[in-house]
């Protein structure tokens, strides 16, 4: 079993696996449409995290882990806890960026959580200054909505450093402004780029 991370798990894979490839996937942007409840926000404060949102026209960069056999009943259920939190489970196709080294891989079939417009959490569009707000304050029981956000931005920029994705680093442009940094701990890594 393969499965795709456009979010968190890009930084962050609380599973094991063997494998661990850069990719995309097509027909899909990603946006922060969805409200998160628990870990980056609570009931009467909901954070924003990203969901995918159908697109003909783009396509999202992110990551694929290979689960190991003997674990993919483990890391299935695990996973699928994200569906208490409005995202469905679905199979698509990802494409291996090519390295400069190596013959251009095929694609392959990954598991992705999406959270489409009917389910609960969804959230939609808002303009910038209003969702930069709602994920500059929020916290959940994973952390600070904002570090969700930066460390996103730090991982896209390392992963696909060629590939513009306004959505999200205006955003970040935008909770930086609002935040404090220095008091926050947390790092602008955007000059690093
Ligand atoms: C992720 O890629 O981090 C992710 C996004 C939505 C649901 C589950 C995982």
């Amino acid at each position: 079993m393969w499965v795709f991370g456009y979010g968190s798990l890009i930084w962050k894979a609380d599973f094991p696996f063997e494998q661990r490839v850069a990719g995309h996937v097509r027909g899909y942007s990603r946006r922060f449409w969805q409200s998160s409840t628990d870990h980056r926000g609570v009931p009467n404060k909901p954070g924003r995290v990203v969901t995918l949102i159908e697109n003909p026209e783009a396509c999202v960069y992110g990551v694929a882990y290979k689960i190991p056999d003997d674990s993919a009943e483990d890391v299935g259920a695990h996973l699928d806890v994200r569906e208490k939190e409005g995202y469905r489970r679905e199979c698509i196709i990802f494409y291996p960026t090519p390295s400069d080294d190596a013959a251009e891989s095929p694609p392959i079939d990954v598991v992705v959580y999406i959270g489409s417009s009917a389910n609960p959490n969804y959230l939609g569009p808002a303009p910038l200054e209003t969702m930069a707000a709602q994920i500059a304050f929020s916290e959940g029981s994973s952390g600070l909505n904002a570090e969700y956000l930066l460390e996103l931005a730090k991982a896209m920029r390392e992963l696909a450093p060629h590939q513009s994705d306004d959505h999200l680093y205006s955003l970040e442009e935008c909770v930086l402004a609002l935040l404090d940094c220095n008091k926050l701990g947390c790092v602008d890594t955007r000059s690093a780029a």
